[in-house]
């Protein structure tokens, strides 16, 4: 696996905690398996700054997000860019007739389908794995695998966009909002430049860069860039704000019109009305 790619097993490792807890805000019983030593490994080697809740809160909000829009747009694909460890097709409540599409890179990709190999298969909704580098084209590899490009689709983009370029970001961005029709979803999350120039994250990102998976994106403006790349935002939330907090938050959470501040935020953007459509 590459190493960008274990970091997946890090994120799952995190949700591992989070569904061990009483008070658990979801249970991904898959989590602690994907994970593997090396999930707890990193989890340890990139610990504080309140990862480990805003991994519990970015799943939870995503978790939300990916039932509502499916039950309420009828969307019948999804599509997990970087799914990584992702489980959501197996403890999901998915409507009958989804296919989740889970993109990753091929190793990634087979390595899950070993550990995960003896789970059973829940009726009534299909997975589809599709190896892909997400920074070349993708789409083609896509539709051979049965995503029909003129039926809206949700799009989830958790955990990918930070290791990426900036050009990368835009033209993925981009992309999707180009292959989404009318009716479509996408969420995400994205961090703030700031987040990656904080003399206290330092040790943080001189870890993940000696792991060769440094952090290169961040933008001050998610709705901006969101914007640019042909999205209508319909939300944009730093964890602790009100629907992005669940109890899990331990820091105060800065205004938007505080400078040089280290951010995450979690979007929901969806496909321009007509008239917003006409308006860009
Ligand atoms: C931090 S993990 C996030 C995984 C999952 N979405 C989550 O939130 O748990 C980052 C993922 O991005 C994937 N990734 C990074 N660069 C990629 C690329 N160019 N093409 C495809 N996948 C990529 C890695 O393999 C890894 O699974």
């Amino acid at each position: 696996m590459e190493a960008v790619s274990r970091t997946a097993q890090w994120t799952a490792a995190a949700r591992a905690l989070e569904t061990e807890r009483e008070d658990r805000l979801f249970a991904d019983p898959y989590a602690r398996t994907v994970a593997d030593e090396t999930g707890f490994e990193l989890l340890a080697r990139y610990d504080g700054g309140g990862i480990v809740p805003f991994l519990a809160i970015r799943t939870t909000y995503l978790d939300r997000a990916v039932v509502k829009a499916v039950e309420e747009r009828g969307i019948r694909q999804v599509v997990f860019l970087a799914a990584g460890m992702d489980t959501r097709f197996f403890r999901l409540p998915w409507p009958d007739g989804v296919t989740v599409y889970e993109l990753d890179r091929p190793a990634l990709l087979e390595a899950k389908a070993e550990m995960l190999k003896d789970e059973p298969q829940p009726a009534g909704r299909t997975r589809v794995t599709v190896p892909v580098d997400l920074t070349q084209d993708w789409t083609g590899p896509l539709k051979e695998a049965g995503w029909k490009s003129e039926e809206p689709v949700l799009w989830v983009v958790e955990g990918l966009l930070f290791f990426l370029p900036e050009q990368a970001v835009r033209t993925l961005i981009s992309t999707l909002s180009a292959h989404a029709a009318p009716g479509s979803v996408l969420l995400g999350d994205v961090i703030s430049k700031s987040a990656l120039e904080n003399p206290l994250a330092r040790g943080f990102m001189k870890a993940l860069e000696e792991d060769g998976n440094p952090w290169l994106f961040g933008t001050e403006e998610p709705e901006t860039l969101l914007a640019d790349c042909g999205w209508a935002v319909r939300e944009v939330k730093q964890p602790g704000e009100d629907g992005a907090a669940f109890d899990r938050w331990p820091y105060p959470v800065p205004a938007r019109s505080v400078p040089r501040m280290p951010r995450s935020f979690l979007f929901t953007c969806d496909t321009p009305t007509f008239e917003e459509g006409k308006a860009a």
